[in-house]
């Protein structure tokens, strides 16, 4: 069921100390800060040859990372996200072998402008799990 990692997200309290730390003692190519008010967060893509991370900063103030940076005000890891090829049918797969699906269980547009949904962290090791169709 489970593609390819499309990213690893982490949560950042500063976003700009955060790309410019990836740019230049990482070596890493970082895209320019995108606002996505409709998902509470600032983002910067870090590329990578084989996936990408997601720098995400709160934006706003029902941020749903502001609670993760209140116990981790240093930042760390948000969620990794897998590609799916059928999100229906891994929703189907996954509720029917007891995971829980965060919010309605219906797929939402993500920032990639494909459907995501994000499954219960503590149904997998306290890692939020995102899958998106690809
Ligand atoms: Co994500």
């Amino acid at each position: 069921m489970l593609g390819r990692v499309n990213h690893i997200a982490i949560a950042v309290p500063d976003l700009a100390a955060a790309a410019a730390s990836y740019r230049d003692v990482l070596g890493a190519r970082v895209s320019a800060a995108q606002s996505l008010p409709e998902h509470g967060v600032t983002v910067v893509f870090v590329e990578l040859p084989n996936t990408k991370v997601e720098l995400l900063e709160p934006l706003g103030e029902a941020s749903p990372i502001a609670a993760f940076l209140e116990k981790s005000p240093s930042g760390g890891m948000h969620h990794i996200c897998y590609e799916v090829d059928d999100i229906l049918a891994a929703r189907d797969r996954l509720v029917a072998g007891g995971a829980r699906v965060l919010g309605d269980g219906t797929p939402k547009t993500g920032a990639h402008g494909k459907p995501v949904l994000f499954l219960h962290p503590k149904d997998f090791f306290g890692t939020l799990i995102e899958l998106e169709e690809v």
